[in-house]
């Protein structure tokens, strides 16, 4: 379990996170509005060489981050439904070579990614975030031992 009592915390428990990524990498946060998910991106893409400021992507859906040491997609997908979610063929963004990273994955049900790595945050009554982690398919166990062994 990780965790991180300010928000410069979670943006260094994402820059440990994102340097452990290779590409194919997928990350669903799950975890309450304002817990820290985009503040914990923030430090992905950190890790990752961008340099212009990680905006929420609650209306905008899907940002992209070509410029990434290994291209990073950010996705929010709490206003959209599992029905809507279909039009915006995820699978592509998917099976690029390159990384996504999804808040409210529990929106999309079956338009998830088969291979991912959960990360659920929650908050502490003294402020502080815990981090919980389970990998599902052979990529994320392997970044999830990658994780536990730096
Ligand atoms: N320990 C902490 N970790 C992360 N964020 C913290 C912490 N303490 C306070 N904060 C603050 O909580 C807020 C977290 O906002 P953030 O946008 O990252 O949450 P989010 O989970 O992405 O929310 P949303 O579900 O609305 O997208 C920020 O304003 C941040 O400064
Ligand atoms: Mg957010």
């Amino acid at each position: 379990m990780w965790q991180a009592k300010t928000d410069e915390e979670m943006r260094e428990l994402g820059k440990r996170l994102g340097q452990a990524l290779t590409a194919g990498d997928h990350i669903l946060l799950e975890g309450d509005l304002g817990v820290g998910k985009t503040t914990l991106t923030k430090g992905i893409a950190e890790a990752l060489g961008v340099t212009r400021p990680l905006k929420s992507p609650t209306y905008t859906l899907i940002r992209e981050y070509p410029e990434a040491s290994i291209p990073l997609y950010h996705m929010d997908m709490y206003r959209i439904t599992e029905e809507e979610a279909e039009i915006l063929g995820l699978e592509e963004y998917y099976e690029a070579d390159a990384i996504t990273v999804i808040e409210w994955p529990q929106q999309i049900g079956e338009w998830l990614p088969d291979d991912a790595l959960t990360i659920k945050v929650t908050r502490e009554e003294d402020d502080t975030r815990s981090l919980a982690f389970s990998a599902e398919g052979s990529a994320s166990q392997a970044l999830l031992h990658r994780l536990e062994m730096n």
